[in-house]
């Protein structure tokens, strides 16, 4: 048998209901055609998972276990997966969306990126002891990274990098540029500022929270402000180092004037729908 975790219809309007959780015991499922049975170790929350609770997320359905990011370990295979001793008891993260392979622009499926996790958009979600998935779906865990920490992986580093590097551009998030991540207690913001510092960016971050500014620093930013401060777009440009008149790039997660006052920051020749600047 195998445990799951499912949202519990209630009454209630979209961001005032608080949906509850239940478990649920069900069969353990069985691996077919190329899919693979993962054991689950770990799962990691994300912000969308309260927005599903709150009835505030596309497709929020009762039917399909929560939870976009897992990591486990295969204990199965299906009668046509190609290798099957090469997943055996192999440690691995799964991929918390489909429809999304590689194109630079976007989805390549038409039906859009489909997030695993209580929604009618994909039957897949991680909040369960044992999952099937296809094992195009699946990548080996790093052994340096823990459970949860292989676990907190998927759906924001994911977004990060494709923000960092595929949408800002390899110019723009290589050694030597300047990006501003607005909002850096977010999820996805982390996950840029990680994998910006470790290329060599120059990140500088806004928050309201002096102390998630301080944290950001101690991970490698160069500096950061507080955008709940008058003023606080101009005191970045003047944080900027010696030779950079603008940023490079922005990666905002959180919209409203923070995107009216950062453009301004930016360096001439950005566009503005993808918050970078690839000339
Ligand atoms: N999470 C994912 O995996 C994922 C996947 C795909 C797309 N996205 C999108 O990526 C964006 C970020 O998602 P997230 O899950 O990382 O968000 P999150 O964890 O909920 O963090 C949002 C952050 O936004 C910051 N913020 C709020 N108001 C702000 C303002 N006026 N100016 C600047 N920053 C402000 C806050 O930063 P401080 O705490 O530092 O003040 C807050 O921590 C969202 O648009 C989301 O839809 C997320």
């Amino acid at each position: 048998m195998s445990k799951a975790i499912y949202l519990t219809k209630i009454d209630g309007k979209p961001g005032q209901v608080y949906y509850p959780l239940s478990v649920q015991t069900q069969a353990k499922p069985t691996p077919q055609g190329r899919e693979l049975l993962i054991k689950l170790t770990a799962a990691s929350l994300n912000h969308r998972d309260v927005f599903l609770r709150q009835h505030l997320y596309p497709g929020v359905t009762f039917d399909v276990p929560l939870g976009a990011d897992g990591v486990g370990m295969v204990v199965a295979a299906g009668p046509e997966v190609i290798d099957p001793q090469r997943w055996q008891g192999k440690r691995v993260i799964l991929n918390p969306g489909i429809g999304w392979e590689s194109s630079p622009d976007g989805p390549e499926d038409p039906k859009g990126y489909r997030i695993m996790g209580g929604t009618k958009l994909y039957n897949k979600g991680t909040l369960q002891e044992y999952v099937t998935i296809e094992e195009s779906e699946v990548e080996e865990a790093p052994e340096h990274l823990s459970d949860a920490e292989a676990a907190a992986l998927p759906l924001t580093g994911l977004t990060g990098w494709r923000a960092l590097v595929v949408k800002a551009g390899d110019k723009n998030s290589s050694k030597g540029a300047a990006i501003l991540v607005t909002g850096i207690g977010g999820g996805v913001a982390l996950m840029v500022l990680r994998f910006a510092v470790a290329r060599g960016v120059n990140v500088y971050v806004t928050s309201s929270s002096e102390e998630k500014i301080k944290r950001a620093v101690e991970l490698g930013a160069k500096a950061g402000v507080n955008y709940k401060e008058e003023g606080w777009e101009k005191k970045l440009l003047s944080l900027l180092p010696p030779g950079k008149a603008a940023f490079d790039a922005i990666i905002d997660g959180a919209g409203g004037d923070a995107v009216e006052k950062a453009v301004k920051l930016l360096k001439v020749g950005c566009d503005l729908s993808l918050s970078a600047c690839n000339k």
